[in-house]
């Protein structure tokens, strides 16, 4: 099958530095390795951890309260459409990143492709600890990876064309096919935001009620079969004892194996079409680093197919 991979080494989404090492640090780990050799991929991939520094403006002040916003912009806009030429071409996409305000750029490229290719709408599945739909008023960080949810589906808008203008209907996916599995940190005037809209959300308490295979059933249940499916895989989802070297570490979280569970049932679909792995810093909590980096690499190998048997 054909891969397309893009390497995104972006980290301001957010104020701490470090988790734009992670793409490299999972190549190096052998991740394409694995890929290619036991999975058998055939891989597109430009060799680069993509920065887009020729986008980022000297000058970045705040807007809206949102931190380095024409950056974060700039970035997603790029990435967008290197996204959506592997997606054009029929590749899954396997983004790399970075901090979550990356799926900014890579589901708005899947949205956009999926929708000119098939002629379908794209559903999310987004597994956080997080649910990060703030929108700039609604936010306490400014901190725009908090934010790619309320962007994505049009709940957070921005006239400015350097300030998100760009994303288009095209580029947006509805509220009514976006699935949480995960949370358990929800900013105030998020829970608000995903009440109002009636956005589905399977939290760490409903997996303890019915456990992780049901859960998983439930998801995938109301995106419907034969929805193309993007998979948006926060690496804080996991439990600190799994994954701890993350910039806004969560406990109470998943174990790996319900992770990689999670990964394997979406693959199981046959419908997934895409796949971001975000949030890990290899700088924090450096003794669990490689740990974090093992989990992460075992997320992308079950998402893409890897079987026990
Ligand atoms: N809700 C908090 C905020 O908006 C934390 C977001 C964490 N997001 C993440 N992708 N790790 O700042
Ligand atoms: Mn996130
Ligand atoms: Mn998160
Ligand atoms: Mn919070």
């Amino acid at each position: 099958d054909e891969l397309g991979v893009v390497a995104v080494g972006y980290s301001g989404g957010q104020r701490k530095s470090g988790v734009d090492a992670a793409p490299m640090a999972l190549i190096e780990a052998g991740l394409l390795d694995q890929l290619k050799d036991d999975l058998e991929f055939n891989i597109s991939f430009d060799g680069q951890v993509h920065n887009y520094a020729h986008v980022i403006p000297k000058q970045d002040e705040d807007h809206r309260k949102m931190k380095s916003p024409r950056s974060s912009s700039a970035v997603n806009k790029e990435l967008s459409q290197q996204v959506y030429e592997h997606a054009s071409k029929g590749r899954f996409v396997l983004t790399l990143g970075g901090d979550h305000s990356i799926a900014i750029g890579s589901i708005s490229g899947t949205a956009k492709a999926t929708r000119e290719r098939l002629g379908r709408e794209i559903g999310v599945i987004w597994v956080d600890a997080h649910a990060d739909i703030n929108t700039p008023e609604t936010s306490d960080s400014g901190n725009i990876h908090g934010m790619p949810v309320a962007f994505l589906t049009g709940l957070a808008k921005e006239e400015r064309e350097d300030i998100f203008g760009w994303i288009r209907d095209e580029h947006r996916i509805s509220t009514k096919k976006i699935v949480y599995i995960g949370l358990r940190d929800i900013d105030k005037g998020e829970k608000k935001i995903l009440r109002e809209n009636g956005i589905k959300a399977f939290s760490m308490h409903d997996i303890d009620r019915y456990g992780i295979g049901k859960v998983v059933d439930m998801a995938l249940g109301w995106i419907g079969s034969d929805t193309p499916i993007h998979l948006s895989f926060d690496i804080d989802s996991l439990d600190p004892q799994w994954a701890p070297s993350t910039g806004t570490p969560v406990r109470g979280g998943l174990t790996l194996r319900e992770g990689d569970f999670i990964a394997e049932c979406v693959a199981e679909t046959g419908s997934l079409i895409a796949l971001d792995l975000v949030e890990v810093n290899p700088s924090l909590e450096v003794q669990g680093a490689s740990e974090t980096i093992r989990a992460g690499c075992s997320i992308v190998r079950c998402a893409l197919g890897d079987t026990l048997l």
